[in-house]
């Protein structure tokens, strides 16, 4: 009979390995962003997403386990979306605008599941493990609404066409499509694009 710490270690195990894979996917994502902000944010969350990857680790030893990854198909999948979309979009006013809308998918994925996590932890009574996924939580959260703030900030209103007061100061005056450094894509020079984001 599986137990309620199964089904934590298990799930636990999905975002161990949702987070090496974001981890991956976070570098591509900021360079293919047009918009300086966005490309700032991405970053730092990158840096919160290795903090995570060594956060979870310490879950595991809270349980007395080794980390142990396991495939995180919904990941994998929306990594892949995320490829898509920035491909299909490069060099577009909306470049921003589609990567905020795939960098929050993933944002309200991680919510959904350390939300879970972090409750089952305290139903477990791991204090020490509900303590660290309830600060990976509101990292996720905050980061969810950063994005939020940077599309009502200006990269959704930019996706119309009209304007670049996001984009560098280089790009300002070209056509859209050819928007300065922010038009080298996901993957670029490595000819797997179709892959470049979800690894
Ligand atoms: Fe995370």
């Amino acid at each position: 009979m599986k137990t309620l710490e199964d089904l934590f270690l298990d799930e636990l195990a999905d975002m161990y390995d949702a987070e090496q894979r974001l981890v991956r996917a976070l570098p591509k994502m900021a360079k293919a962003a047009t918009s300086p902000a966005l490309q700032a944010a991405i970053r730092s969350h990158l840096k919160e997403t290795e903090g995570h990857v060594t956060k979870l680790e310490k879950v595991f030893k809270a349980f007395g386990k080794k980390p142990k990854g396991k495939k995180c198909e919904a990941t994998v999948g929306l990594l892949e979306e995320g490829d898509e979309i920035a491909s299909d979009f490069k060099g577009s006013p909306a470049i921003n605008a589609a990567l905020i809308s795939a960098a929050q998918k993933v944002e309200h994925y991680e919510i959904a599941s350390y939300g879970c996590l972090h409750e089952w932890a305290g139903l477990l009574g791991n204090e020490t493990a509900a303590g660290l996924l309830l600060t990976i939580l509101d990292e996720e959260k905050a980061a969810n609404e950063s994005l939020t703030g940077l599309a009502r900030g200006g990269d959704n209103q930019n996706a119309l066409g009209g304007s670049h007061e996001n984009e560098p100061e280089s790009s300002a005056g070209k056509r859209p499509g050819t928007v300065g450094r922010g038009s080298r894509t996901i993957g670029a020079g490595g000819g797997s694009r179709d892959r470049a984001i979800a690894d």
